[in-house]
């Protein structure tokens, strides 16, 4: 683990080129300054070091202090000279090699947040919903599946039938449900579950796509299992709540994907 140079909550200046140390072989690294927003972490590489190809699920941006290097970034060739600088979009495929010694700032912005936004109403709602879910999770999971295997039939490939005939895969989502429903005003403790979750769909390879197809068919079996109880209003909480939990998902399965 790199050490980080500075605190913070202080002001710091420095000259650069102080700070640089090249290792013999490979890549010596030292956070600068990382917060809450962003990591700046200096890179100094021995000459002929490379870093193969892969994404970042963060922004970056590269900015060269001394050396030269070779930076392919989405297949277009970058020459690493000091005073270079270069902007990194999320997820674009960079790999890179230092021709010379070269030392360069590496920025990573923040993680991607969810997009989607559920409102307090919402939050209400669907946190009033739980106790139901609670006596109803296995019944309206059972139906869930029921639907989606009809209505997507290609999706099926994707599970164990044998747990489909068992219950047991119906009640583990009707348990993530219930969990979401109760704590869907403090997702920060959900995290655990949600990456369990995230490792078994990867291993499923789960798509991004898919999650509207889960969202389409929870939404039908709860009404069709709620019957009159499933209010309009209470259709709209779940509609606007599960937008966000497949976000949560799908963000963190690309990370894994990713990795
Ligand atoms: C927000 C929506 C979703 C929730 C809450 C959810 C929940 C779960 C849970 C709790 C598990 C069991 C994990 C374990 O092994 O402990 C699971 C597994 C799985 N999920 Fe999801 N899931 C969601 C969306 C999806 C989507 C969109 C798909 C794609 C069709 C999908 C496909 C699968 C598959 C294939 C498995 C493995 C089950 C098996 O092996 O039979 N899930 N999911």
């Amino acid at each position: 683990m790199p050490k980080t140079i500075i605190n913070p909550t202080q002001c710091f200046n420095t000259i650069l080129s102080d700070l640089i140390e090249y290792p013999k072989n490979g890549i010596l690294s030292k956070v600068i300054l990382k917060d809450n927003n962003a990591q700046n972490t200096l890179f100094c590489l021995a000459a002929g070091t490379e870093i193969e190809e892969h994404t970042s699920t963060r922004n970056a941006t590269i900015t060269v202090i001394e050396g030269k290097g070779n930076l392919i970034l989405a297949g277009n060739n970058i020459i690493l000279t000091p005073g270079v600088f270069v902007f990194m979009p999320a997820n674009a495929p960079h790999g890179l090699q230092a021709e010379d010694k070269l030392a360069f700032i590496l920025t990573l912005s923040e993680h991607h947040q969810p997009k989607a936004k559920v409102n307090q109403k919402t939050i209400e709602i669907v946190k009033s919903t739980a106790p139901i879910l609670k006596q109803h999770g296995q019944e309206i999971t059972s139906r869930m599946y029921e639907i989606m295997f009809e209505k997507y039939p290609e999706v099926k490939a994707q599970f164990s039938m044998s747990d489909q005939a068992n219950g047991s895969q119906h009640s583990r989502l009707a348990t993530a449900v219930y969990n979401y429903a109760s704590h869907i005003d403090d997702l920060e403790s959900l995290k655990a579950m949600v990456n369990k979750i995230a490792h078994r769909h990867v291993q499923n390879h789960v798509l991004p796509e898919q999650y509207p197809i889960v969202g389409e068919c929870l939404l039908l079996a709860i009404k069709d299992v709620l019957k009159e109880a499933a209010t309009e209003e209470i259709i709209t909480a779940w509609g606007e709540a599960y937008q966000l939990l497949a976000e949560i998902f799908i963000n963190r399965e690309q990370e894994i994907y990713n990795s």
